[in-house]
């Protein structure tokens, strides 16, 4: 539900739940799930509707759909994850990555920057930190494809593979298969890393305000799988991001960049992102090449 409450703009999240209405902690008006406000005698228009959104609940996270039209309706659902429902995954973890500057669509550019990968991210770091291990490299190989039948879905996978003093390590290629539920608002990874096992972890960005982002981490697991190992997983992750991040906070969005050969499939990732902005993608939706896209 909106925050701010329509009578004089109380916050409502300081007010208290009443059975199933709202009560704003002001003058105690109550507004049921709908918008609507309810018993209140001297309430001149009870036909005001407070703006209000569907949310869910997914795996412990308050999902909303959010669009420029307010009256949108989510036009996609989020997808069953057969391996929590069935108890095979148990929830193991959450890390809050606190607010980041950067617009949405750097997540989805990263991904198709094919070429970013052996500057950015070819060194080790100590997973969860920035310090280097200098004897260990990383080879990428990076691939994007959209899904066939599901629009609004994007798939980012990531083969690793370990060169330790020069030497590469096949039997250490482990795979990142990044599932974009729409526009990088979640983003589902699943990790198979050989050894270890499997790990599937959500990454979520939730808009604070413009060009500002909360990033959030929450992964599952087996309910036995060691604990050092899923930690080094999901630390060794954002290990990387970090080093995305960096760049994100000071760079430009170029509308046009000047191209090179293996980019990375960059165009068709845009088009494919386009169909998340109202005007179903406008030449112009990102507008000139600074950064209020
Ligand atoms: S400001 Fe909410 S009831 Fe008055
Ligand atoms: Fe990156």
């Amino acid at each position: 539900m909106d925050a701010f409450c329509p009578h004089q703009g109380a916050n409502l999240a300081h007010g208290r739940v009443e059975g199933d209405r709202l009560q704003c902690p002001l003058h105690g008006w109550l507004m049921d799930k709908n918008g609507r406000i309810r018993d209140l005698p001297h309430a001149r228009d009870r036909s005001v509707v407070h703006p209000h959104w569907e949310a869910i609940d997914y795996y412990g996270m308050v999902m909303v759909y959010r669009s420029a039209r307010q009256d949108a309706r989510a036009p996609y659902r989020l997808p069953p994850e057969p391996k929590i429902d069935s108890g095979q995954f148990v929830r193991r973890g959450r890390y809050d990555a606190g607010e980041v500057d950067m617009h949405i669509i750097e997540f989805a550019e990263n991904s198709v920057d094919f070429r970013h990968f052996s500057q950015l991210h070819g060194t080790m770091r100590i997973p969860w930190t920035n310090i280097e291990v200098p004897w260990i490299a990383i080879r990428h190989e990076p691939s994007w494809s959209r899904d066939d039948e599901l629009g609004h879905v994007a798939y980012f996978l990531d083969e690793a593979t370990l060169e330790i003093l020069g030497r590469v390590y096949e039997k250490t290629k482990s795979r990142a298969l990044i599932t974009f539920l729409g526009p990088g608002s979640i983003v589902k990874f699943d990790f198979h890393i050989p050894k270890i096992g499997e790990i599937t972890m959500f990454q979520t960005h939730t808009p604070v305000e413009a060009l500002k982002q909360r990033v959030t981490y929450r992964w599952f697991a087996a309910r036995h799988a060691p604990r050092p190992l899923v930690s080094y997983v999901v630390g060794n992750w954002i290990s990387q991001w970090r080093q995305d991040v960096e760049i994100w906070k000071r760079k430009i969005y170029r509308q046009r960049p000047l191209r090179t050969a293996n980019d990375g499939p960059l165009d068709e990732m845009r088009k494919w992102y386009a169909q998340f902005y109202p005007d179903g993608g406008d030449a112009n939706m990102f507008g000139t090449s600074d950064r209020g896209a």
